[in-house]
């Protein structure tokens, strides 16, 4: 019993005096010192938890649980006591070393590549617009001239949502020339920047998720001349000065004629090698002067206005500017990749 009564009395002692001496410490090193005496592993507290051996079993719970307490009360005054010491006058700074560096972060090759384009179009005074990634069959296809049959409607190339009301995500941004011509009456002179989605496997080239950028000017008396003026100042101004441009003839439903843009291959100048084909030309964009039938679509009078639209991959801009091998790189989120091209 007396035994007991010591040993609750030395607990309570050396409860008094931490307490007592943190209260009078005044630099951060003698807080950490304390905490050492104190709460370390061969501190006051933990050498009285062998101080027991002599009680009863219910003595060295009740001396334990008190010793318990005490210990965490200590640990939570040494924490309290730290937050307020803060920097004292006196403490070793140095103001010469330079202080940590903070990372800041970094933009995505698709984003760089983006704004790009949308500034080189923006000073042309083309508009920026955007439209929905969930779309109706109608936008998507019919309004733009694409026919029933036609094989990009198929459910192995484009994600329906709903088959009976054709909702489906929309595997290009070209909806969004007639959403924005519902919209607005000539003249107008706009570029889309958005996600499209197709059924495709994924591969070095394929994404089922992917972005595009579209363009529309309409107004009176736009020719093809214009088309090509403005496309290849985009091209230059994207690749270099140095950069040709070749139009090809092609097809698109929604307009007529169509052509396909290529450029100089700037991996190889235009020499020849295995990413142009040994061709020296890599193809760019699709492109071509509105189809009669889709500003029909739009009402729009076709005997006062024409106009030109144009469409790209920007993941695959991206790949060309930056010689990116592979289009997984873009969605895998490794920053050793993304923080190469800011
Ligand atoms: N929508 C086409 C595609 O996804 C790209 C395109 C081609 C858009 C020609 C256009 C255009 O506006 O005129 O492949």
């Amino acid at each position: 019993m007396v035994r007991k009564r010591e040993i609750i009395d030395e607990i309570e002692d050396v409860y008094r005096n931490a307490l007592e001496e943190l209260a009078l410490i005044k630099d951060a090193d003698s807080i950490e010192n304390w905490s050492r005496r104190y709460l370390g592993r061969k501190g006051k507290i933990n050498s009285l938890f062998s101080v027991f051996a002599e009680l009863s079993p219910e003595e060295k719970r009740q001396a334990g649980a008190r010793l318990n307490e005490i210990k965490n009360e200590l640990g939570n005054a040494y924490e309290k006591r730290k937050e307020k010491s803060g920097r004292k006058k006196g403490d070793k700074v140095s103001l010469l070393f330079p202080g940590k560096p903070c990372e800041v972060g970094y933009l995505h090759p698709v984003t760089i590549v983006t704004r790009k384009m949308t500034d080189i179009f923006a000073k042309m005074g083309f508009g920026i617009v955007t439209g929905p990634e969930i779309e109706r069959d109608y936008y998507n296809f019919t309004a733009l001239n694409i026919p029933d049959e036609h094989p990009s409607k198929d459910v192995w190339d484009t994600f329906y949502i709903t088959e009976k009301e054709k909702i489906l995500l929309r595997t290009h941004t070209s909806p969004v020339q007639i959403r924005i011509m519902e919209k607005v009456k000539p003249p107008l002179r706009v570029v889309a920047v958005g996600k499209c989605f197709r059924r495709d496997d994924v591969d070095a080239t394929h994404s089922p998720v992917f972005h595009q950028m579209e363009g529309l000017m309409v107004d009176r008396d736009i020719k093809f001349s214009h088309l090509k003026g403005i496309l290849t100042h985009f091209i230059t101004q994207m690749f270099g000065d140095n950069t040709k441009v070749k139009f090809t003839p092609s097809f698109f439903p929604f307009t007529e004629p169509s052509a396909e843009v290529s450029m100089t291959c700037n991996i190889c100048n235009g020499k020849g090698c295995s990413t142009c084909h040994d061709t020296g030309y890599i193809e760019v964009l699709g492109c071509g002067m509105v189809h009669p039938q889709v500003f029909r679509n739009v009402g729009y009078d076709v005997s006062r206005f024409t106009g030109f639209a144009f469409g790209m991959g920007i993941e695959r801009l991206a790949i060309i500017k930056f010689g990116i091998t592979d289009i997984r790189y873009f969605y895998q989120n490794d920053l050793r990749f993304i923080r190469q091209f800011s």
